[in-house]
């Protein structure tokens, strides 16, 4: 009994030491040595030896790191896309992957603490039979609304109050709620009124 506990004792305390691949921090693994690792804003171009450090070098142009790092490659800056909605809001650093924002017409869908806006979306334009409750902004969408009876809307925007007869006028077309009725501005009651009188007239003289 006693010897068991004295072995898981040991076992515990053997533990981190047969485990112990594992280097400081700010210090990379290279098959069984520790090397320094690179600040950020640059790459290993060499692996440390047993007689030399680390050797770094600068990210290009167009690429970055921003971690200190045992990486050999720099990541590629993202570009801010203007078929995606997306436009440059901070430039890529060495040291800093770029920042997009949205564009004029687009409202974030992913907004991202570092990279600024990962995804955008255009705003909705409102249905005809609908109008625009509250516009679109960089971070919501457009909110419409349906319009209500007796109201419609052609492009979206606004209902307005759609006639509900055509008075003396014969309906064309019956309003709905995408558009407005449509009335005979010309009513030709009248002339057939005359012509039936006419034949009338006739006929009895
Ligand atoms: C450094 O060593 C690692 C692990 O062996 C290797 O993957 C990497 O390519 C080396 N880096 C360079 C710059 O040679
Ligand atoms: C507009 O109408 C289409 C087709 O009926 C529908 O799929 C879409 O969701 C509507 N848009 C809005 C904003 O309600």
């Amino acid at each position: 009994m006693r010897i068991f506990a004295v072995l898981t004792l040991m076992c515990i305390f053997l533990a981190p030491t047969t485990a112990g691949e594992s280097c400081r921090p700010m210090e990379y693994d290279v098959s069984e040595i520790c090397c320094p690792m690179c600040d950020k804003g640059s790459v290993v171009k060499r692996n440390c030896t047993q007689d030399s450090s680390t050797s770094c070098t600068p990210c290009e142009r167009g690429t970055y790191m921003d971690m200190a790092s045992g990486l050999s490659r720099c990541y590629s800056c993202r570009t801010c896309k203007a078929e995606q909605g997306l436009v440059a809001e901070r430039e890529c650093t060495r040291e800093q992957d770029s920042a997009c924002t949205v564009l004029d017409g687009f409202y974030c869908q992913e907004p991202n603490q570092e990279s600024g806006c990962t995804l955008a979306q255009k705003h909705t334009q409102c249905n005809a039979s609908q109008m625009t409750k509250l516009p679109g902004t960089r971070g919501t969408d457009t909110v419409c609304e349906d319009c209500k009876t007796g109201y419609y809307s052609t492009p979206g925007l606004k209902c307005t109050e759609g006639k509900s007869s055509c008075g003396n006028g014969k309906v064309l077309q019956k309003g709905s709620q995408t558009k407005e009725t449509v009335c005979n501005t010309a009513p030709r009651r009248h002339h057939y009124d005359v012509i039936l009188s006419v034949m009338l007239l006739l006929l009895h003289g």
